[in-house]
């Protein structure tokens, strides 16, 4: 019946056109609405490259301004959903906390919920984007017991996220410069990277119609996997593992990698549509060496374990063959732990970046012709058989 092709992992299926981002695995390019991911990382800003993706175009002076102040004017959470985060135990994952609390959007804010309205959907989005740091900050402070902190919309969208997570109604805080632009450029290399697999669950999710906050909750379960979002924070947890930076040692966890009978593999390397560098991670180990010598941290043991174990790597016959090359999670952690965020935030902090990624697709898919995303299956169950009667 109808003619299907059998694709496992999508290994060979484009599931929808979209105008949002372009990847060439081969050569290693990245780019969103057209422009270079080094560009924007550059010279462009998280608040900005969010309007891109959302609307297509990059925004003129009055729209950036319109645009960041209507963000800043939702930062903050239904008063309510403080006792939403009280039902979980003090030691949740935080990640298993934001699933939850991002399903539980839907309750607070269904007055703009028509997904048929431009209006509705674009509210949704930005109070997605807006809420995001002020909720990841909330699972942090009930993680470690401090009361939750306000946003404060005097401070931009990633000192305003630092600014929650770590200041304390005891003392002054005053946010780094230095963490906030490394912060900013985190928030920018994960913002979007098309149909990956947490952005094709919210797809999926939207294509039966569901609210834009089941569908970014959904989202957000599928990045917690440490074959995806989850790699950053699985990247430290290794590089603890190797512990001490001599050549044999490291060697030994390169072979472990290759021993197909260990289930070790390098986290933060290989990458399904890359064959080539990961151009996010060439501007995130440039972030990451700026970060940690404006810190005078530049002897960073994991830092110096992580080189060599890249080095190790790209000049292994095994890695070369099959075109595995550090992706953007292999620096990404040891800047976000200079920074001071747990590692166990780590893939709460990809969630609030990729956000804008998700609801763009979300919104690129509801305003287009679209279907219920809806797969076959080979069936290699019984055939047919009788019921047993006694
Ligand atoms: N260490 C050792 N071997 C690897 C690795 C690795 N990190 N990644 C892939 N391989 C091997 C794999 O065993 C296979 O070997 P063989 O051909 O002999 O069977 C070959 O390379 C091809 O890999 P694959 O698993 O078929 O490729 P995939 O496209 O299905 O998986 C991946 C891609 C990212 C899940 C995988 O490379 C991986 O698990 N990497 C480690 C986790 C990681 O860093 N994930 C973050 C991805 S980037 C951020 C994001 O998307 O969230």
């Amino acid at each position: 019946e109808g003619l299907f092709t059998h694709d496992p992992g999508f290994m060979a299926t484009s599931s929808t056109e979209s105008a949002i981002t372009f990847i060439d695995g081969g050569k290693g390019v990245l780019l969103h609405r057209g422009y270079p991911i080094g560009q924007l990382a550059e010279n462009s800003n998280f608040v900005e490259l969010s309007y891109a993706l959302l609307f297509g175009e990059l925004p003129n002076d009055e729209e950036f301004n319109k645009f960041e102040s209507t963000i800043r004017n939702h930062t903050m959470v239904h008063e309510q959903l403080a006792n939403f985060f009280k039902g979980f135990r003090r030691d949740a994952h935080p990640m298993s906390i934001l699933c939850g609390v991002v399903g539980g959007l839907a309750a607070f804010y269904h007055d703009h919920l028509d997904i048929t309205k431009e209006e509705d959907r674009t509210i949704s989005a930005i109070r997605l984007i807006a809420k995001m740091p002020t909720l990841a900050s909330m699972c942090y402070k009930y993680n470690i017991g401090q009361p939750f902190n306000y946003p404060r919309n005097d401070l931009s969208y990633a000192e305003n996220f630092l600014y929650m997570m770590f200041s304390n109604p005891c003392e002054e805080f005053k946010v780094n410069p230095v963490f906030a632009k490394a912060m900013d450029r985190i928030f920018m290399l994960h913002a979007d990277h098309e149909q990956n697999a947490s952005t094709s669950t919210v797809r999926l999710a939207g294509s039966t119609g569901a609210n834009p906050f089941a569908c970014i909750s959904a989202g957000i379960a599928a990045l917690w996997g440490p074959a995806h979002g989850g790699a950053n924070e699985a990247v430290l947890s290794m590089l603890d593992e190797i512990g001490d930076e001599s050549e044999e040692n490291i060697q030994r966890f390169v072979d472990r990698a290759k021993d197909k009978s260990d289930p070790f593999k390098l986290m933060g390397f290989g990458h399904r549509v890359y064959r080539n560098f990961d151009p996010r991670a060439k501007v995130m180990k440039e972030t990451c060496d700026e970060v940690l010598a404006e810190l005078g941290m530049a002897d960073d043991p994991q830092l110096k374990i992580a080189k060599r174990l890249e080095q190790i790597a790209l000049e292994d016959e095994y890695f070369i063959e099959r075109k595995l090359y550090p992706n953007v999670d292999f620096y990404s952690g040891i800047i976000l732990k200079a920074i001071g965020i747990p590692t166990n935030m780590f893939t709460v902090v990809f969630a609030v970046s990729r956000t804008i990624g998700w609801i763009s697709h979300w919104n690129e898919m509801i305003s287009s012709n679209y279907k219920i995303s809806r797969p076959r299956q080979l069936y290699t169950g019984h055939t047919e058989r009788d019921y047993p009667t006694k």
